[in-house]
């Protein structure tokens, strides 16, 4: 099977702009970008952008147990921390989660992932999180792994709060001890939650380097409130992402540079909480890599990557080429991938055409899916 993208108006390849082109895939692997080929199947771009599908490297889908209420404290200016003290935030959905059956679970992310998908996103990263026990962790995982989706899915194990009743150090050994052996065989990474009132830096790093020791990629959560030194641990420990990154310092963003972390950064966070943004400009003068996400959750409800696009581009300052860039080629380093975030011969067949002129039009039209085409695999599914 054989299918050729033709009249590409503009073509983005994960790291640069190519005018009036055509791209050539044979089983769903690129084998060709250029003028004049042929094929079985021919999709007419008609003049329009083509790019890589949207990598999704850090979201939170897994879960049952919406906070739609918390709107209007948030609205109030309550922070995080006061609505979760309110009886809102994690553990508000922990609760929901853990009452909730792995079919339930499954059918709510099934259907999240299908809107993302139909919104150009053609692999999404999903983290655990929301079970905190080790059967609810597990069902979580478990049900990551058995969804059905469009999409390519990627599993987190994510050690996101501190149950009720607990000691940090106590359930640090009861992850390390009991969650970790089968949560290894279940995620691809593993993730921390590292700030004050969840987990501290040696409790992070004691988590992440057992994960090490079962073969797991690792992530932190780090300095989204608070500057603790997660940025610096994930540097440490050599960390695939350091994500949020708020607060982190200059000392902690070189270090990350030096190690090769990734900093992915997720403006529909401090968006919804009224927050100031994360200082990407200075990343990107650092010379940093810069991935954006998502971080779809239930106190940020977004599947779209285009708003997080719109996000980077206005409240970041990104440059259109570095936001392409940061849910492309370099989402895919966030994750570990080689085969996808490109348009290059001998990577998967992952493209999306969208109804767009040029690559601005995505910041441009704000609120609309402009994604019209998404080929997945070398499969075509038009919306
Ligand atoms: O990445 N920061 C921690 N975890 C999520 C939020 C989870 C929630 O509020 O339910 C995040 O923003
Ligand atoms: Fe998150």
């Amino acid at each position: 099977m054989d299918l050729l993208i033709k009249n590409i108006g503009m073509l983005f390849d994960g790291y640069r702009f190519i005018k009036n082109t055509s791209v050539y895939i044979e089983n769903g692997i690129i084998k060709n970008i250029g003028e004049n080929q042929k094929a079985e199947e021919v999709v007419d771009a008609n003049g329009n952008f083509v790019m890589p599908g949207f990598i999704d490297s850090h979201t939170h889908i897994a879960f049952a147990g919406y906070r739609d209420f918390e709107i209007e404290w948030k609205i109030e200016g309550l922070s995080y921390e006061e609505i979760a003290r309110r009886g809102g935030g994690i553990l508000y959905t922990v609760e929901q989660t853990k009452k909730a059956s792995k079919e339930r679970i499954i059918k709510e992310m099934e259907e999240r992932a299908e809107q993302m998908f139909f919104h150009g996103t053609t692999t999404i990263e999903v983290k655990s999180g929301y079970g905190l026990d080790k059967e609810n962790e597990i069902k979580l995982l478990e049900a990551i792994n058995e969804m059905k989706s469009h999409a390519s899915i990627i599993p987190t194990f994510l050690a996101h709060a501190i149950p009720r009743g607990y000691d940090g150090d106590e359930y640090t050994d009861y992850i390390i001890n009991e969650i970790l052996p089968e949560a290894g065989k279940l995620a691809k990474f593993a993730d921390v939650f590292c700030e004050k009132g969840y987990f501290n830096v040696e409790q992070s790093e004691r988590i992440l380097r057992k994960a090490k020791e079962y073969g797991m990629g690792v992530k932190i959560h780090a300095d989204e409130f608070s500057c603790m030194g997660c940025s610096k641990l994930a540097a440490k420990l050599e960390a695939s992402s350091a994500d949020h990154l708020l607060m982190a310092d200059d000392e902690s963003l070189w270090e990350m540079k030096k190690a090769g972390v990734i900093a992915t950064l997720l403006p529909a966070t401090p968006f919804v909480l009224n927050e100031p943004y994360p200082d990407a400009r200075k990343m990107l003068n650092m010379g940093l890599d810069i991935a954006i996400a998502t971080d779809m959750n239930p106190n940020c409800y977004v599947g779209n990557m285009q708003f997080i696009i719109q996000l980077a581009v206005y409240k970041l300052r990104m440059p259109v080429i570095e936001a392409l860039k940061a849910v492309t080629t370099n989402a895919a380093k966030a994750l570990n991938l080689k085969d996808v975030g490109s348009i290059e011969i001998g990577k998967k067949a992952d493209v999306i055409i969208l109804n767009a002129k040029s690559p601005d039009f995505i910041p441009y039209h704000i609120g609309t899916n402009l994604v019209e085409t998404i080929i997945k695999d070398g499969k075509i599914y038009s919306k």
